[in-house]
C-alpha cells in the first residue's frame, strides 16, 4: 500500500485525483472540478460518535434553537473532500471543503484575507455554527474562481475573524439549499450561494451539481465535482430522479424518501432523510438498524461501535436495497463493507469485517431517519438539481465492482 504510516490529527492526502480527460469544460454551460478525498485519521474509534453527532447537529440546526445540537466539529470527519478554489483578483488559492449539508462559502480559516480591486466589504457580519464548529467575521463580495470557464463576479463570501473546530482547510464550499444560509449575514435574508450565482451569472445552464466519488481504497481516490450538469462518462444508467421530500427536518437538506430492504425483508419503511457528502457511513434510524444486524447476524464492536460479521457471514450477505423514487438501488455484499485495505489507516482491525450501516442513534419517524454518506455515494452518481427540485441517482462502473 502507498498509505504512509498513521499520524495522528493530521489528513492524509490519499490522492491529487487529475480527474481523467473528459472534454467537459468543452461542453456548454457546465465544467467540472477536482475533489480531493482526505482521511482524517482520527480513527475509527471516534467515527460513529463524530458522525452521530453531526447528524444530531443537523437534525436541529437553526429550526429549533431550544434544541441541544450534537456536539459536531466541521473537521471531525472521517472522510471529507477538498477543493481548490480562486478568490480575488489577482486570485489566491485557497482548499475548501466541499459541502452539501450547509450553504454558506466561506474562507481565511488558515490563510489570511487579503483584498484585491475585486474585494467589496458589504459592511455585514457573518455567523455560523455547525454544531460545536463555528466561523464569525464580515461578508464579502468577491469574485470566486472555480475553474477558468467557471468564474463568479460578486459572489458574497464570509471572511473570518474566528473559526473553531475548523482543521485542514481554509473555509467551506457551501453546497447545500440557499434557505440554510437564512439568519447568517445581518440584514439579508439569504446569501445566494455559489451555485445561485453561477446560474444568474449564465456560467451554467441549470442549478445542478454532479458529484463523483470512486471508492476510496482503489488507485483512482480522486472525486469530481460538475456545476452545470453531470459526467455521462462515468455513469453505466441514465439518471433517474426523485422529487425532494417535503418531511422536516430533512426537507431543509437535501432531502429524499426511501425505504430499504434487506434480500426481500423490509428493514425500514418508506421515510425522510438526507442526502450527504459530509457522512462517511450509512445510517439509519435504531429500529431499522436492528433489524438489519439481525438478518445478518452481525455484532456490534464495543470499540468502534462499528457492526462486523465473520467470513461465513460475509458469503451470506444478502443485496441491501435502497428504494428511492420506485428505483432500486443495490448494495451488494462488497459495498456493505468498510474497504478491508483501509482498515489498517483507520486503526481497525486488519482482519476483522466491518459493515458501512450503522445506528442513527433514534428511533424511525422523526423526519430525518437516514443519512447516506460516502458509503453510498461511491456506489452511485449524485445529481443534485436545485431547479427542479430533486436528486438523482445513477449506476457508474463501481456500483457492483469489488473494491476491497
Ligand atoms: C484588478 O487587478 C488585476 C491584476 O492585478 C488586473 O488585471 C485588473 O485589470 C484589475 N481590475 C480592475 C477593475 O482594476
Ligand atoms: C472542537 O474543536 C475545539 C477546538 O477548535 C475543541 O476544543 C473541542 O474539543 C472540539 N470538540 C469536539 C467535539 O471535537
Ligand atoms: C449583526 O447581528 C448580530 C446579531 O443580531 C449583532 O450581534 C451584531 O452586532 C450585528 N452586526 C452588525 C454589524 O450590525
Ligand atoms: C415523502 O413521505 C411523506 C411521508 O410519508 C409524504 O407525506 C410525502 O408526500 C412523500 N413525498 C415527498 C416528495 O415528500
Ligand atoms: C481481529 O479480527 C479477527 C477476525 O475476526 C479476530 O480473530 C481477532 O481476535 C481480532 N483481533 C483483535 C485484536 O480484536
Amino acid at each position: 500500500m502507498y498509505f504512509p504510516a498513521m499520524t495522528l490529527l493530521s489528513s492524509l492526502l490519499l490522492s491529487l485525483g487529475f480527474v481523467h480527460a473528459s472534454p467537459l469544460s468543452r461542453d456548454t454551460g457546465k465544467a467540472s472540478l477536482t475533489i480531493s478525498t482526505k482521511i482524517n485519521t482520527v480513527g475509527a474509534s471516534q467515527l460513529v460518535e463524530k458522525e452521530r453527532a453531526r447528524i444530531q447537529s443537523l437534525k436541529y440546526a437553526s429550526h429549533d434553537d431550544s434544541s441541544g445540537s450534537g456536539s459536531f466539529n466541521v473537521s471531525n470527519r472521517v472522510i471529507f473532500y477538498t477543493a481548490e478554489v480562486g478568490v480575488g483578483t489577482p486570485s489566491t488559492s485557497r482548499t475548501l471543503l466541499v459541502d452539501t449539508g450547509s450553504s454558506n462559502t466561506w474562507v481565511g480559516a488558515s490563510q489570511p484575507y487579503v483584498a484585491t480591486n475585486s474585494s467589496v466589504n458589504t459592511g455585514n457580519s457573518v455567523s455560523v455554527t455547525y454544531g460545536s464548529g463555528a466561523f464569525y467575521g464580515e461578508e464579502w463580495l468577491d469574485t470566486v474562481t472555480l475553474t477558468s470557464d467557471l468564474v463568479i463576479d460578486k459572489q458574497s463570501i464570509g471572511v473570518a475573524s474566528g473559526v473553531f473546530g475548523v482543521n485542514g482547510f481554509d473555509g467551506i464550499l457551501g453546497l447545500g439549499p440557499v434557505d440554510l444560509t437564512q439568519n447568517s449575514v445581518n440584514n439579508t435574508f439569504e446569501v445566494p450561494t455559489v451555485t445561485d450565482n453561477l446560474y444568474a451569472q449564465r456560467k451554467i445552464s441549470q442549478q445542478v451539481i454532479g458529484i463523483f466519488f470512486s471508492p476510496a481504497s482503489e488507485s483512482d481516490n480522486s472525486g469530481e465535482l460538475v456545476f452545470g450538469g453531470y459526467d455521462k462518462s462515468v455513469m453505466t444508467s441514465p439518471v433517474r430522479y426523485v422529487p425532494l421530500t417535503t418531511m422536516t427536518p430533512a426537507a431543509h437538506y437535501w432531502g429524499i424518501n426511501q425505504s430499504i430492504s434487506y434480500g426481500e425483508t423490509t428493514v425500514l419503511s418508506s421515510t425522510a432523510g438526507i442526502v450527504d457528502t459530509g457522512t462517511t457511513l450509512i445510517y439509519i434510524a435504531s429500529d431499522a438498524f436492528q433489524r438489519y444486524q439481525s438478518l445478518t447476524g452481525a455484532t456490534l464492536d464495543p470499540m468502534t461501535r462499528l457492526l462486523t460479521i465473520t467470513s461465513a457471514q460475509y458469503a451470506k450477505l444478502q443485496t441491501l436495497t435502497f428504494n428511492i423514487g420506485g428505483i432500486s438501488y443495490g448494495l451488494t455484499p462488497n459495498a456493505q463493507i468498510w474497504p478491508r485495505s483501509l482498515n489498517d489507516v483507520m486503526g481497525l482491525n486488519t482482519s476483522a469485517i466491518y459493515l458501512v450501516i450503522n445506528d442513527i442513534g433514534y428511533p424511525s419517524g422523526s423526519g430525518f431517519d437516514f443519512a447516506n454518506g460516502y458509503s453510498f455515494l461511491q456506489r452511485f452518481y449524485s445529481v443534485f438539481d436545485t431547479t427542479n427540485q430533486r436528486v438523482g441517482f445513477a449506476e457508474t462502473v463501481h456500483t457492483k465492482s469489488s473494491s476491497n
